[in-house]
């Protein structure tokens, strides 16, 4: 089996974690990770205090292992993250601070309710910020990521992020979705691998039907980052672009940001319907481009297990059969 310090650190099995994504998370997905030994996530961002005790008391009653509570600092509403200080979840994983707001009262806040802290950085200086500001562990998330995401790619990024924050365990996202990522990301440095993509596509995650074989049909080339879905909701992300397909909805403002920004009511309404009609064509996806590596839609505790599995199998099979002993010399 593979551990990592992080295992200890997190009280978790497996070095495999579910990135927290809002509406996109459910409490039977955060748990399955949970139960299987990962360390599940619950998306908090647009909760009101009232849903996330519900959904906290809904995760527990499935599983009594740790999961993590996600919040977007730049949009954080106090009351729903003070809510959830009093229910002291094991992690508080965060991301996405303004320049100018302060880490380290979040998370000292965090630490006096028992919680572990996480922080998602797509840049070195950030990953430092909050390592300076005392997280437990950071999240290195690179480009290839689904959802919000910056502009490097995990392939330097990460082991430049474990470079700068050592000894702080670092894991890795964007971009993984099996146990070959895995086996990568512990080869760059990191202590394991966060995911948001490959769980879409679980049997629990909440998204329509036609949005997970959407996952499971795409090449991972139909991906795009864009502006235009943070255009729609209004809302300015600090310092990142969405990673999401690209069907009808986005070609058709590409370009046409401004216009898009004026009829922003009318785009927003039709964007919900279609979400909510699992229209693939006019509704917002994120995915990252990992999709290409994901043919099925599996139960997320199963996930867990095949990944770690698939990992340990490359680890103690196939890259030690690559060592070449020292060769025997001939004698003449
Ligand atoms: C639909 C979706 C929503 C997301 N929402 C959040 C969020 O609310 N908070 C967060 O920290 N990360 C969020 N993320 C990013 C994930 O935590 C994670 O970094 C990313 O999915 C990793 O890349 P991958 O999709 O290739 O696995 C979201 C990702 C997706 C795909």
């Amino acid at each position: 089996m593979i551990h990592t310090p992080v295992c200890d650190l997190l009280d978790i099995e497996h070095p495999i974690a579910l990135g927290g994504m809002g509406s996109a998370s459910s409490p039977a997905m955060t748990a399955a990770v949970s139960r299987a030994g990962g360390l599940g996530a619950m998306g908090c961002h647009y909760l009101t205090p009232a849903q996330v005790r519900e959904r906290a008391v809904a995760t527990r009653k499935e599983t009594n292992k740790p999961f993590g509570m996600n919040f977007l600092l730049f949009d954080v509403r106090e009351d729903s993250f003070a809510e959830a200080l009093q229910l002291r979840p094991a992690v508080m994983q965060f991301a996405w601070a303004r320049p100018d707001q302060d880490l380290k009262s979040f998370f000292d806040r965090s630490h006096e309710a028992g919680c572990k802290v996480t922080y998602m950085a797509g840049q070195v200086p950030e990953a430092v910020r909050a390592a300076k500001a005392g997280a437990d562990v950071i999240i290195a998330q690179g480009s290839e990521g689904g959802g919000h995401v910056g502009w490097m790619g995990s392939m330097p990024l990460i082991p430049m992020v474990v470079d700068a924050v050592g000894p702080i365990p670092v894991l890795a996202a964007g971009g993984f979705a099996d146990g070959r990522g895995l086996v990568a990301a512990l080869a760059l440095g990191a202590q394991g691998i966060l995911l948001g993509t490959r769980f879409l596509a679980s049997i629990e995650s909440p998204l329509h039907p036609n949005f997970k074989q959407a996952i499971v049909d795409s090449d991972g080339h139909d991906t795009q980052l864009s502006e235009i879905p943070d255009i729609a909701a209004g809302q300015v992300w600090p310092g990142a672009m969405t990673r999401s397909r690209r069907n009808r909805f986005i070609e058709r403002w590409a370009g046409r940001e401004w216009h898009l920004r004026q009829n922003r009511a009318e785009a927003i309404a039709q964007l919900r319907a279609a979400r909510e009609m699992g229209d693939v064509d006019e509704g917002p996806l994120s995915m990252g481009q990992d999709a290409g590596l994901i043919h099925d839609i599996a139960p997320a505790g199963e996930l867990v297990t095949r990944i770690a599995q698939e990992a340990e199998q490359i680890l103690t099979q196939r890259l030690p059969s690559m060592l070449q002993r020292e060769p025997q010399r001939v004698r003449a």
